[in-house]
């Protein structure tokens, strides 16, 4: 593959009646509200200052309100609990607030959604927020060296097959009866049904929003994280988390789980310390009890 070849080079268009369902059923496909594009591009300058960027997210109260969450939640801990703004940006970080700021883009934008049936939302959430944190857990202990975007990849990946219950609510259940499984076949399935899969699904959403190109690369590999091209270490590090996930969704524990079987084992171990295998065998399961503890906290926003 060249060097030279960017994201903007792969052709994510759709079929032309899984798009006209879409913008038809979803409505507004914008994932991020003005202030958060305008805090996003602020960030982007390195001599911004904090209080400039707070200042910016607070005129989005909602935005404001789930940072706020986020940053008092299991997942920062903080000792006395955070009530301004600028203080949460100080605890999270400069660059993880930016993830935080996607997170909470997300979640509003999941929520706005239109389902014919609700509990799909539910499930598909619970998975984005397993992956996430399990990734953020990966990322913390074998020292990956990600600040945040861990979290939003993890969130994000799937996205495709919420837009999938969106746009063809009655070929569904054919494509993804959501059990978690993940046979191979499962995306050539999906093209055989609609003409795409959930990773070009999801890529070409990200693409709409202008999301980072690493972003899009993770969220059209996720299931063949040798394919990526811009973005391979964290590809890798989200399908480990999202085999991890998929366990805790059948079985709501990590009891039973064979972390040597892990599909992207073999992938995430070229950019792991020595003896990475080995010891990622040896915590697992541990890991996925936390990872599943702060989700059931992080859920309630
Ligand atoms: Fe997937
Ligand atoms: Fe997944």
């Amino acid at each position: 593959m060249p060097a030279t070849l960017t994201m903007n080079d792969t052709d994510l268009s759709l079929p032309p009646e899984l798009e006209r369902n879409l913008r038809k059923r979803a409505g507004q496909l914008r994932m991020l509200p003005a202030v958060a594009t305008e805090a996003l591009q602020i960030a982007k300058d390195p001599d911004c200052s904090l209080s400039e960027f707070a200042a910016v997210v607070e005129r989005d109260l909602k935005l404001a309100s789930d940072i706020l969450k986020i940053a008092n939640s299991a997942l920062y801990s903080p000792t006395v609990p955070i009530t301004s703004l600028h203080r949460a940006v100080v605890r999270v970080g400069f660059r993880e607030c930016q993830n935080l700021i996607m997170a909470a883009s997300m979640a509003s934008l999941m929520n706005r959604m239109s389902l014919e049936h609700e509990w799909i939302r539910g499930v598909l959430w619970r998975h984005s927020f397993n992956t996430a944190l399990v990734a953020i857990h990966l990322n913390r202990t074998f020292h990956f060296g990600f600040g945040g975007d861990e979290f939003t990849a993890g969130l994000m990946h799937d996205f495709g097959r919420m837009l999938f219950a969106v746009a063809v609510p009655d070929q569904f259940a054919e494509i993804d009866p959501l059990e978690f499984e993940e046979p191979e076949a499962i995306l050539d399935n999906e093209t055989a049904v609609i003409g795409t899969d959930h990773c070009r699904l999801g890529a070409w959403f990200a693409r709409e929003n202008q999301l980072p190109e690493a972003l899009i690369d993770v969220i059209l590999h996720h299931h063949q994280p040798n394919e990526a091209r811009r973005a391979r270490r964290l590809t890798a590090l989200i399908r480990v988390a999202d085999d991890m996930a998929n366990h805790l969704q059948r079985h709501e524990e990590s009891a039973g789980y064979q972390p040597e079987d892990n599909p992207a084992l073999p992938v995430l171990k070229e950019f792991g310390e020595p003896g990475f295998a080995t010891h990622f065998c040896e915590v697992a399961p541990a890991l996925m009890q936390e990872a599943q503890k702060d989700a059931e906290s992080l859920m309630q926003l």
